[in-house]
């Protein structure tokens, strides 16, 4: 578990984490409305070198964005489980990185092999952090970030 003081914080540790990923990394983010995964995305953005600015794509369900590697930048909110014929499953096999807001609502479709990510929002507005690995490469990552 990490906790974070700050939303500059949560961004500088997604810029890190950003360093290890590898076309095709899959991640997932948990956690309740504003509890922060538009902010961490940002830091993840920022660590593959995309320039442009990363919000919310609440109404769009999938932001792609050019960098080292392309982001797919999901938020499946709006799905609410209807997510047949969309086509995600070729973006998860992508050469790109794809982070997904709201992975409740499109489970069913997720890869294996992905890093799940909890966002606890705390009283005090700290955020912490679980991590949850799936797969050799994700508990590869974890083990060298030491998470
Ligand atoms: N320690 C902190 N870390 C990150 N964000 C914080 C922190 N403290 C306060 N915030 C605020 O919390 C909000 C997080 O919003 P963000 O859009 O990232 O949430 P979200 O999880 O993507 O929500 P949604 O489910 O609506 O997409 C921001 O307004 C940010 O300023
Ligand atoms: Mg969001």
């Amino acid at each position: 578990m990490v906790t974070f003081h700050s939303e500059q914080d949560m961004i500088n540790f997604g810029e890190k984490l950003a360093s290890h990923l590898f076309p095709g990394s899959v991640l997932t983010l948990e956690g309740e409305l504003g509890a922060g995964k538009t902010t961490f995305t940002k830091g993840i953005g920022r660590g593959l070198g995309i320039s442009k600015v990363i919000n919310s794509p609440t109404f769009t369900i999938v932001k792609v964005y050019q960098g080292r590697l392309p982001l797919y930048h999901f938020d499946a909110y709006r799905l609410e489980g209807q997510n047949e014929e969309l086509g995600f499953e070729e973006m998860f096999e992508d050469e790109g990185v794809c982070v997904i807001e709201w992975p409740i609502f499109i489970q069913d479709i997720l890869p294996q092999e992905r890093l799940d990510i909890h966002i606890i929002k705390n009283e005090d507005e700290t955020r912490s952090f679980l991590f949850e690995a799936h797969g050799e490469v994700y508990e590869e990552i974890t083990k060298e970030m030491a998470l």
